[in-house]
């Protein structure tokens, strides 16, 4: 064959698989995860239950479409190597049926390895039936976990970082290829924490979003850490391939109102997947209203596809900045300190003259700019989200 012809072929599948990232990610995902509430524990009942709520609190209407099963489905294989699920799932093919009647998308779980994170069945040496299985099954998002993966990497590359880096990749890979041959569009949501630096090389392995770090919990301090840790990242997400710095903790109960609001407003400017991640049948009106904010879901949502990031940080305070499709910016005054402070922003750092157009996005009140400069005061672990456009 022709040298020619081969970059052609290679041209062709890389437009191809492009184009399918997109059609499935265009915008960062928006759902939520059984997880950080639920944990081991979750079961059939409960992601229908969660599929109601997102319908009746008007969330799938704000945007949230995926209902994802995180680890602890899964049973053993059959004899012909089937994944079966365990007796949380008595039928998987109707609890999709049901999340589809309720015009929402199902998401699972698994992993490149022979176990999971939880310890339960992996897909290793099973990659091509498992895609099958999710596709029969009518699943839209796969989240594919390292974990077991680890253990055959350190025995495979004898320890060779390089050697066990290639191993890692092959494998997502060959997921990622997997789906494609099933012909349903299958959201492939990479999970590795953000080692050997995932956000250069997941879209290569067909990847439409990637954990950047390890895991969050419900902490201020945990969130903070893996929030703030985003910068410089920006570059790297696109349509079709977002950085995760993973779910949402909103409404579990661990942080304040001023934290949550901080988490929401990061992950936005962060363009990062929307996966709420509590107990959506008993979430209180406030939660409700910090995680269906139209304004906050518009700058994570914009058109644009483009990650904001770090403009400046002084001790304690930091200012980030989003661009926005038509010119506008969404700009995060973020107050880590311990202490309520005025902070302020001038029109003209961030690029916009005197007369620009600022909306606080947590209020939905326009605000007004005192020559070209806004001073407000910050709570302590709050932020001051504003939209500037002219
Ligand atoms: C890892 C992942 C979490 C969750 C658990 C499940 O820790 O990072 O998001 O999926 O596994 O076991």
């Amino acid at each position: 064959m022709s040298r020619r012809l081969l970059s052609f072929i290679a041209a062709f599948i890389f437009l191809t698989a492009s184009a399918f990232a997109q059609k499935v990610a265009a915008t960062p995902p928006m759902g939520w995860n059984s997880w950080n509430h639920f944990a081991d524990k979750v079961t059939d009942a409960d992601v229908r239950a969660a599929a109601d709520a997102i319908v009746s609190s008007g969330m799938r209407d704000a945007g949230y479409i995926y209902v994802n099963i995180d680890d602890t489905w899964e049973a053993g294989r059959d004899s012909n190597g089937n994944i079966q699920t365990n007796k949380k799932f008595p039928d998987m093919k109707a609890l999709a049926d049901y999340v589809h009647s309720k015009g929402l998308k199902l998401g699972i779980y698994s992993s490149p390895g022979p176990k999971t994170c939880a310890g339960y069945e992996g897909s290793y040496g099973h990659e091509e039936q498992d895609a099958k299985t999710y596709a029969a099954w009518g699943i839209d998002y796969l989240k594919y976990d390292l974990c077991g993966l680890r253990e055959v990497m350190d025995k495979q590359s004898g320890g060779d970082r390089l050697k066990a880096f290639v191993i890692q990749k092959a494998a997502y890979e060959k997921m990622h290829k997997a789906l494609v041959a099933t012909g349903r569009p299958i959201l492939f949501s990479l999970c590795q924490y953000g080692w050997n630096d995932v956000w250069a090389w997941g879209p290569e392995v067909g990847g439409n979003a990637w954990r950047t770090t390890g895991d969050i919990n419900d902490t201020y301090a945990r969130m903070e850490t893996i929030g703030f840790s985003q910068a410089g990242l920006s570059k790297y997400a696109a349509p079709g391939h977002w950085n995760d710095p993973d779910m949402l903790e909103v409404g579990n109960g661990g942080m304040n109102a001023d934290e949550y609001r901080t988490h929401m407003a990061l992950w936005a400017v962060l363009a990062a997947p929307l996966l709420a991640g509590n107990d959506l049948s008993k979430m209180s009106k406030e939660t409700l209203g910090m995680l269906t904010n139209k304004d906050v879901i518009a700058v994570d949502q914009d058109a644009l596809g483009k990650q904001g990031d770090r403009l400046w940080a002084v001790g304690p305070y930091e200012v980030w900045a989003k661009p926005l499709s038509g010119g506008a910016k969404a700009i995060a005054l973020f107050n880590r300190g311990e202490l309520a402070s005025p902070m302020t922003l001038r029109l003209k750092d961030v690029g916009f003259p005197q007369g620009a157009k600022l909306r606080d996005l947590w209020k939905g009140t326009e605000v007004t700019a005192k020559n070209g400069e806004v001073t407000q005061v910050v709570p302590s672990h709050g932020v001051l989200f504003l939209k500037v456009s002219q």
